[in-house]
């Protein structure tokens, strides 16, 4: 239960807002997508504040799914924790529950529990962003292909894997719209 609660306030810090804080400038929930996440970052302020972004929600909620893996938590606990921190970022108490989409703390919680899932996931989510210049369509397909490689590679995790990717698929609402009216704006500029 300790490890829900920690999992819910690691994710729920929004590395995009203090990041750009930081720098001084703007919040990016201002502007772009209004997405305070990576992609965003990377299309408002450009590849080196997007990278610590990035990197910091991914790390932000490891400390938790790591802490109830070590103490052998059965995995259905693992999971709870691990939702515990998308939802965090996902509905942050400290910011009206206004939060990211939770595609890279997604990441960082896999990185934990299903390494290897984690990493063919991103390895499809920069194929994708590379060729098609969506990041919200990169993050679409390896959110649908996530479970299916875990169901491959590393089956107990199954569910868990597939609730996140639920998660991570119904905080994108606004961008499945903007993709098929055709509207979404590239990975970088505009
Ligand atoms: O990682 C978030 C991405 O899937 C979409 O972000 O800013 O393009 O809405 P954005």
């Amino acid at each position: 239960m300790g490890w829900i609660v920690v999992g819910y306030f690691s994710g729920s810090w929004l590395a995009a807002l203090s990041v750009c804080r930081l720098a001084g400038l703007g919040d990016p929930r201002r502007y772009g997508s209004f997405n305070p996440g990576f992609s965003n970052v990377l299309r408002l302020y450009g590849p080196r504040l997007a990278a610590f972004t990035l990197l910091l929600d991914a790390l932000k909620g490891m400390p938790a799914v790591l802490g109830a893996k070590l103490m052998s938590c059965p995995v259905w606990l693992q999971g709870l924790v691990g939702l515990a921190v998308l939802l965090g970022h996902s509905f942050p108490l400290w910011h009206g529950f206004r939060g990211g989409k939770a595609v890279a703390s997604a990441f960082g919680v896999l990185l934990v529990l299903v390494p290897k899932v984690a990493l063919l996931s991103a390895v499809i989510w920069a194929l994708l962003a590379w060729r098609l210049k969506k990041a919200s369509m990169a993050s679409l397909m390896s959110a649908l292909a996530a479970p299916l490689i875990c169901a491959w590679l590393a089956p107990e995790y199954f569910m868990v894997v597939g609730g996140f990717s639920l998660l991570v698929l119904t905080r994108h609402g606004l961008n499945i719209r903007r993709l098929r009216r055709g509207e979404e704006p590239p990975f970088r500029g505009s």
